[in-house]
């Protein structure tokens, strides 16, 4: 039997390290969930738990900056929350409307850089000229990078990289991840789940490939910068192996 050594990974190619002592995270994502349930706790309609969440996301997003992150990934509306009635849609897009109204000028100033995956472009019309008015107006900051997922679906962005992998020749690790949507954003190194629930939801899913996860019990609205603060303190503590020794 040919007992040639291992190849190179491919994974080393795509960005990821050999293992060992763990630095600052660069990129963290979050899936930001239970609005619904914080709401309902309270006897509230849940679009007040939807406001209350994006008031949690401003805190976030500023803790994210002081705390030096490059890179910020938030789960804010995936291809399946479609699903939901009609009038809890439209209560997600009128915060959406008034998010970006409200917050822009405050990451033009900042330095961040407003980045979005997953397909916006079907969105309603008024948002999507918003949003690209916001990415130019955020297009050259660098300090940090807020990437929010909207209508996003991991297997529909990994099927679509494949697809365009192929179209341009080989189908690699390393060529479907240039295709990805997070392709200029450093490797994924923390993800974090609100609410109790322990599953992906179809996020992320080949970026989480070697992630650090941390899931919390606290309801999205309640999330604070000081349970960023813990996450990235148990980060910390990990000692990442990406398979070897
Ligand atoms: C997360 O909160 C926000 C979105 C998915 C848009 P939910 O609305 O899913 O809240 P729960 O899970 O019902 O509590
Ligand atoms: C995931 O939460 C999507 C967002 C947070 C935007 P969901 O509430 O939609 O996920 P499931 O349905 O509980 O898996
Ligand atoms: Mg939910």
């Amino acid at each position: 039997m040919n007992a040639a050594p291992a190849p190179r990974s491919e994974t080393e190619a795509s960005g990821q390290h050999d293992g060992g002592y763990t630095g600052p995270a660069r990129h963290v994502a979050i899936i930001m969930d239970g609005n619904g349930r914080w709401a309902k706790k309270r006897l509230l309609p849940r679009a007040v738990g939807h406001k209350r969440g994006v008031d949690a996301v401003r805190e976030v997003v500023r803790a994210a900056r002081h705390m030096g992150l490059e890179a910020l990934t938030l789960y804010a509306f995936s291809s399946e929350n479609w699903k939901r009635p009609e009038d809890e849609i439209s209560d997600l897009m009128g915060l959406l409307r008034a998010f970006i109204r409200s917050d822009i000028d405050e990451f033009a100033a900042n330095d961040v850089r407003l980045k979005i995956i997953g397909n916006y472009k079907v969105l309603p019309a008024d948002i999507v000229a918003m949003i690209e008015d916001a990415l130019a107006r955020t297009a050259h900051n660098s300090r940090t990078t807020l990437a929010v997922a909207l209508n996003y679906g991991s297997q529909q962005e990994i099927a679509r990289a494949a697809a365009a992998a192929a179209a341009k020749g080989e189908v690699t690790v390393a060529t479907i991840e240039a295709e990805l949507d997070t392709a200029d954003m450093p490797p994924l190194d923390l993800l974090i789940r609100t609410s109790g629930e322990v599953r992906l939801s179809n996020f992320l899913l080949w970026q989480a490939a070697y992630a650090e996860m941390w899931f919390t019990d606290v309801l999205w609205p309640d999330f604070t910068p000081g349970h960023l603060r813990e996450a990235l303190d148990h980060y910390a503590t990990r000692e990442r192996r990406y398979g070897g020794r």
